[in-house]
C-alpha cells in the first residue's frame, strides 16, 4: 500500500515541544517498509502539506502529527485528511480536540461514571483557593502534554504553595489552569489497540523507586517534564502492574469505557493513578501516544508483551485499515 506518514519534526533535542525525533520517523518508516508498504514522509508544518497530499494521494496516512499552534493543534492534520478524503490512523478531529482539553476530557469521563480525580478550573481573575477539594493538590496546564508545566513545585500541600504554583502557571501558559486532587500511590499507564471491540493491553506500572534521591527531588514519584526528558529510562516498568487481579480487571474495564466514551479510534494510551485503597483514577488520555522506539511507553508495553516495535506500528495500521473496511459496510458511530 502507498502509505504517507504525517508528523511534526523535533528540530533540536533541547526544543521544548512534543514533536518527534528523526529516529522515530525513520523507525516507523522502516517498520512499514519491512511489511512491503511504499512510504512517503510529510512534515506537517510545511506550507506545501495540502498540495503534496492532494497531488500524491497516499492510500492511507499514518498520522502522528501533534500540530504546532492553538489549543486543538492535534486535530489540524486529521481535519485536512478528512477534507481530502484520505483515510488515516487514529482518532477523529473531535476526539483529538476533546483530549487536548483535560477538563473537557474529565467532564466526558464523569458523565459516563468513569473515575477521575476531583478538580477545579481557575481563571486568572478567580481567587486562588481549592474550594471543596482536599490537599494535597496538583496544578496543571489544561492544554499541554508531555508533562510540560509539571514540576515538583506543581504539588501543593497548602494555600501558600498553591498560590505560588498557580501564579507561575498563569504567567507561563496565559490560559486557565486546573487544580486536581493529588492521588498518591501507583502510576499506571494503559495502552488500547483496535476497535471492534477495543483491546485493552496489560496495565504497565511505572515504579519510580529506582531513581536517585536527587532525581526524586525533581520528580517526586510523578512524571514531571524532567522525568520524561531525562529520567524515564531509570524507572522500573512492570507489566502487568503489581496489583491484585481484580484491580487489573477494574482498570481494564474503566479504560475500555473511557476509550469508547472519548470516541477514540485505533490506538490510545491512558495515564492513571491507583490510590492506596486500590481505587484507580484516569488522569488523561493520549490518542497520539508517543512512539519513540527508545523512550515511549507504548513501545515499552509492546516490548514487555514480547512483541516488536514493527508489530506495534503495523498493528496500528492494520486496525485502522480494518476500521475503514468495516465502515463502508456499517455506520457504527454518529460521526459518519
Ligand atoms: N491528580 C494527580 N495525582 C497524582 N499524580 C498526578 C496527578 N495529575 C498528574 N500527576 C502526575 O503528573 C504526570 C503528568 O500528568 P498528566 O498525565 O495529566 O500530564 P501530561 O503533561 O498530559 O502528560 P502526557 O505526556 O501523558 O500527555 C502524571 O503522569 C502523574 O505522574
Ligand atoms: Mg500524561
Amino acid at each position: 500500500m502507498k502509505v504517507g506518514i504525517t508528523f511534526n519534526l523535533k528540530r533540536s533535542e533541547t526544543e521544548l515541544d512534543e514533536f518527534d525525533r528523526p529516529v522515530t520517523i525513520e523507525a516507523i518508516k522502516r517498520a512499514l517498509e519491512a511489511r512491503g508498504h511504499k512510504v512517503k514522509l510529510y512534515e506537517a508544518t510545511s506550507p506545501l502539506l495540502f498540495y503534496s497530499l492532494t497531488i500524491d494521494r497516499p492510500q492511507f496516512v499514518f498520522n502522528i502529527a501533534e500540530g504546532k499552534y492553538g489549543a486543538y493543534r492535534e486535530a489540524f492534520v486529521p481535519a485536512l485528511l478528512d477534507e481530502l478524503r484520505i483515510p488515516y490512523t487514529g482518532s477523529s478531529v473531535l476526539s483529538l480536540a476533546i483530549s487536548m482539553d483535560k477538563v473537557m476530557t474529565k467532564e466526558v469521563l464523569l458523565y459516563h461514571g468513569i473515575p477521575t480525580p476531583k478538580f477545579k478550573v481557575l481563571k486568572v481573575i478567580d481567587p486562588i483557593e481549592i474550594g471543596d477539594l482536599n490537599y494535597p493538590v496538583i496544578v496543571k496546564p489544561i492544554f499541554e502534554g508531555s508533562s510540560i508545566g509539571i514540576t515538583s513545585k506543581s504539588i501543593c500541600e497548602n494555600d501558600i504553595e498553591l498560590k505560588e504554583a498557580a501564579e507561575k502557571a498563569f504567567r507561563k501558559f496565559k490560559r486557565p489552569i486546573m487544580v486536581e486532587e493529588f492521588i498518591g500511590g501507583m502510576e499506571v499507564t494503559v495502552g488500547v489497540m483496535g476497535n471492534f471491540p477495543p483491546q485493552v493491553l496489560p496495565p504497565m506500572e511505572i515504579d519510580f523507586s529506582t531513581l536517585s534521591k536527587r532525581e526524586l527531588k525533581a520528580s517526586p514519584y510523578i512524571q514531571t517534564y524532567k522525568f520524561k526528558t531525562d529520567y524515564s529510562d531509570k524507572a522500573n516498568y512492570y507489566l502487568p502492574a503489581r496489583l491484585p487481579v481484580e484491580v487489573l480487571q477494574k482498570i481494564t474495564e474503566i479504560v475500555k469505557n473511557a476509550f469508547i466514551a472519548l470516541r477514540n479510534r485505533d490506538v490510545a494510551r491512558f495515564d492513571l493513578r491507583v490510590d492506596k485503597n486500590y481505587n484507580p483514577y484516569i488522569l488523561e488520555v493520549n490518542p497520539l501516544p508517543g512512539l519513540d522506539p527508545e523512550h515511549s511507553d507504548l513501545p515499552r508495553i509492546y516490548k514487555l508483551m514480547g512483541k516488536t516495535y514493527g508489530d506495534l506500528i503495523n498493528d496500528i495500521l492494520q486496525v485502522a485499515v480494518e476500521r475503514y473496511r468495516l465502515e463502508t459496510k456499517i455506520s457504527y458511530n454518529h460521526e459518519e
